[in-house]
């Protein structure tokens, strides 16, 4: 028994380092690119280095794991020009919460029948914009929201959110939002009696939820409720929004795309016929899209050890270890050039952010090497719910975003387009 648990713990720990060695190999790729030198030479630190490649590559995995499933991308996780692009070119749908995410779109020329608008709490002349631009597609949890429809045009159909705890997820989406079975009953009985048409369900089962099983049964529980609702209220519903929560891997290795999509196959399969399946992922399609450059700034021996300060933290581009708490990686420059990882120099530092706010740590017990001031490190993983969430306290502007052109083979190239980039920043704030 404990010879198993030692087995099972070194094999742990051994993928674990597989993984980081991976994420290592990774930056170390990218950092050394022309584009991302390019991109550092022009913006300096903190910056974000975005690969729209990665998008495209991340929504072809979910195609291929559920090819009966019509993504939108859920435009909240990063609303940057360069992902919308990207996937707009793929044939990805999109999923707003707001005008603002909405006038991207249709600035792009985005057709509106690809757009769904899923908060469920709206201004009326959020409503009245939307229905203006085209979208037909809303979700609503209560009576208020559904009256708010009462004259929208006969096409509009609307998708009652349903609430599934996941006290597991990073965020939990169902404690604010969603209503339970009896409730999603009365409220459909409720929109036919204002004559709006309820078209489906949707529901969110929480995000970064690393929990196969949990999607798969929320999937399987709003088909039995769609059942029964349509045989006692004799409605008829042709819409399943499964929402996002797709998982990312921050400092450990989660659930894979295909590993959620294997279990929530044989569920939603036999109604693709009947039904149209619709997914609203954010974070799985950029999480590993985009990584951060910081440089350090400051170096202290402290009562607790080393501490190195860099100049992005919790109230810019880090902003997702406070709001998620997830942890992405930090590797310094020089590792990621060490071939064989030498450690015998390294020291557990504390990493500080830049603001004059205590809370404003990164990450304890880092293992870092001797760093100086000017010293690059990078972060993987940074492309959801970062830029978007970040602030500008102590008045510090937010981290410019460079698109990275793959295929940018010469300086000049790669040069002109992050000057490019560069101009687009400017004129598209990223808040
Ligand atoms: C309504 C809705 N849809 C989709 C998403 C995207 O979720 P995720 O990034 O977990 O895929 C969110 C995230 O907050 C959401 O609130």
């Amino acid at each position: 028994m404990v010879e198993g648990t030692l087995r099972a713990s070194v094999l742990a720990s051994a993928s674990a380092s597989a993984f980081d060695d991976r994420r290592r190999s990774e930056a170390s790729t990218l950092l050394s690119s022309v584009a991302a030198r390019a991109a550092i030479a022009l913006h300096g630190t903190p910056v974000l280095l975005l690969e729209p490649d990665r998008v495209r590559r991340q929504y072809e995995r979910l195609r291929r794991a559920l090819p009966f499933v019509g993504f939108h991308y859920a435009v909240k996780a990063l609303a940057h020009d360069a992902v919308l692009a990207a996937l707009d070119e793929s044939g990805c749908g999109f999923d707003v919460a707001t005008g603002e995410e909405l006038g991207m779109l249709t600035r792009r020329g985005v057709a509106a029948d690809r757009i769904i608008h899923t908060h469920p709490i709206k201004k009326p002349t959020e409503i009245a914009e939307a229905l203006s631009a085209g979208v037909r597609t809303f979700v609503v949890d209560n009576d208020v929201e559904i009256d708010k429809f009462r004259d929208a045009p006969p096409d509009t159909r609307l998708l009652v959110r349903l609430a599934y705890r996941s006290p597991h997820a990073k965020s939990d989406l169902s404690s604010k939002f969603g209503v339970g079975p009896f409730e999603a009953a009365r409220l459909v009985a409720h929109a036919v009696a204002a004559g709006v048409r309820v078209a489906g369900f949707s529901y969110h089962v929480g995000s970064q939820l690393d929990d196969p099983a949990r999607f798969a049964a929320a999937a399987a529980d709003t088909l039995e409720l769609m059942g029964i609702l349509e045989r006692r209220l004799k409605v008829r519903f042709d819409t399943l929004d499964i929402g996002g929560g797709f998982p990312a891997s921050y400092d450990t290795e989660s659930a894979e795309i295909e590993d959620v999509a294997r279990l929530l196959r044989p569920v939603l399969a036999p109604h693709a016929g009947r039904l149209r399946i619709i997914a609203e992922p954010g974070r799985v399609l950029v999480a590993d899209a985009m990584s951060l450059v910081t440089s350090v700034v400051g170096i202290a021996e402290r009562g607790d050890g080393r501490w190195y300060y860099v100049d992005d933290g919790l109230y810019g581009s880090y902003s997702n270890v406070l709001t998620e708490d997830v942890h992405p990686l930090v590797f310094a420059e020089r590792d990621l050039h060490a071939g064989a990882r030498d450690t015998a120099d390294h020291r557990w530092a504390t990493l500080g952010g830049p603001t004059c706010d205590s809370s404003d740590v990164i990450a304890r017990d880092v293992l870092l090497p001797d760093l100086r001031v000017g010293d690059l490190l990078v972060s993987p993983t940074m492309g959801a719910y970062t830029t978007v969430t970040a602030t500008r306290f102590n008045g510090r502007p937010l981290t410019p975003v460079a698109a990275l052109d793959p295929v940018a083979a010469t300086t000049d190239a790669a040069v002109q387009y992050a000057v490019q980039d560069a101009a687009d920043v400017r004129r598209v704030p990223i808040v």
